[in-house]
């Protein structure tokens, strides 16, 4: 097999998709690997997760008083020295710049929990179950300087049952976007993603699907 291609990983909270993408990792197929996980904050679980899978787990705590794009420079330079090739916004709470972007130029993906372009930003899910729509779900997307606004790469439709409070919701969600990520990293690093205009062609496998299913 090919060497692995080095990606990094952002996030700011319990990283259960950060999980998902250590446990792709760990297939003797897959054909990334984690080289780091960086979180903005000292105490998110997925900087845990990280150690214990043996990924170098790097606090870059955010300055307030500084600019964003100092903090971006920061996360790039610890990116840089650990040879990653592809970032992935796992639950990464702040919004990246283009110091981040521009480093990683169409190499930054995000994970939201919504069928894009429905319910950017945050709470999604309440912000759907609020809406009253039947069908939810999540989205991976190349990351753009505007907010949950860029191409999309693979969604999965989670069913919005009418007993569903937030909690039941988002736990159903997570279970899809645990197989998406996995899925659009592995096209991604693999080369099997191109951009033309504002859409993503997919060079898919055979059985790879880029719409899922979620319960
Ligand atoms: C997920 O719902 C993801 O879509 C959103 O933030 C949440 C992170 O969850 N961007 P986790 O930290 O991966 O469990």
């Amino acid at each position: 097999m090919a060497a692995r291609v080095p990606i990094g990983v952002l996030a700011s909270g319990s990283g259960t998709n950060l999980q998902a993408l250590i446990d792709a990792c760990g297939e003797p197929d897959y054909p990334a690997t984690i080289a780091v996980v960086i979180s903005n904050r000292r105490d998110a679980f997925a900087l845990e997760r990280a150690r214990r899978a043996g990924i170098p787990a790097v606090h870059v705590p955010r300055f307030r008083k500084r600019p964003r794009s100092e903090h971006d420079a920061a996360m790039v330079e610890v990116l840089r020295e650990h040879g990653v090739r592809w970032v992935c916004l796992a639950g990464y709470m702040l919004l990246v710049t283009p110091t981040l972007l521009d480093a990683f130029p169409d190499r930054v993906l995000n994970i939201h929990p919504a069928l894009l372009p429905s319910f950017r930003g945050l709470h999604a899910q309440q912000q759907a179950l609020d809406a009253g729509v039947r069908i939810t779900g999540a989205t991976v997307h190349f990351v753009t300087p505007g907010m949950d606004e860029g191409p999309i790469i693979c969604q999965g439709a989670v069913p919005v049952r009418p007993d569903d409070d937030l909690e039941r919701l988002r736990a159903r969600i997570l279970q899809v976007e645990h197989r998406l990520y996995p899925l659009a990293v592995r096209q991604a690093v693999e080369g099997r993603l191109r951009l033309d205009g504002g859409r993503v062609r997919v060079d898919a496998r055979p059985g790879e699907d880029n719409a899922l299913w979620g319960g």
